[in-house]
């Protein structure tokens, strides 16, 4: 099922890219090198990242011949913010792009994606690849951010009530608001979690 889905009042977007293969054979050896090299991060859940360690994976799309994947992003960026009328003026760009892996027993941390300052531009919309993923390799974690619902039912302010779990697959892709607080469910199989996470902004259409 792809295209728009809601969940508490919120737009989320899901879509599928069949040649997933492709992107992992391209991308995989250069990301496992990166993987190596870097340590677990404690405050994200021991999660392994190449975010913020001067790798931004922008700079191997043309090398790597990842175009096509990536204007398929930026494609699937536009339809979801058609459906929230965002003005056609403006167009979607990647402002950077990295790499996560969650081996086992390891899940993320949630977090949220509004990293303005860090930036100087403002992040609008969160994305996420999956290059390899299944509900045992970890959920995504969605946290309610309806605070009236939270101070109307405080005996139901449990991660249980106020949290939504979506299952995910090799291939998926899922955007959503960049505040929006969210995280990964541990890991419970063997095989390594690996995603591509990216911050898109927008600028006037070209
Ligand atoms: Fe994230």
């Amino acid at each position: 099922m792809n295209g728009v889905f809601e969940l508490f009042p919120v737009k989320f977007y899901r879509n599928h890219y069949q040649q997933h293969g492709l992107v992992s054979a391209l991308l995989g050896p250069q990301l496992d090198q990166l993987f190596e090299s870097q340590k677990p991060i404690r405050s994200l859940g021991n999660t392994i990242t190449t975010y913020g360690r001067g790798q931004d994976m922008l700079e191997w799309e043309e090398t790597l011949l990842l175009k096509d994947w990536t204007d398929w992003i930026l494609q699937s960026v536009r339809q979801y913010w058609d459906s929230m009328e965002f003005d056609s003026g403006v167009e979607p760009f990647f402002i950077n792009m990295w790499g996560n892996i969650q081996k086992t027993d390891i899940g993320l941390q949630k977090h949220r994606h509004s990293y303005i300052a860090k930036h100087k531009v403002s992040t609008i919309t969160a994305g996420s690849f999956y290059l390899s993923a299944s509900p045992d390799q970890g959920r995504l974690i969605v946290e309610n951010p309806d605070s009236v619902a939270r101070s109307f039912m405080p005996l139901a302010d449990t991660d249980d009530g106020f949290t939504q779990e979506l299952d995910v697959y090799s291939g998926d892709l899922v955007l959503m608001p960049a505040w929006m607080l969210h995280g990964v469910t541990s890991n419970i199989s063997t095989t390594p979690r690996v995603t591509i996470a990216f911050d898109i902004g927008y600028r006037s259409r070209q």
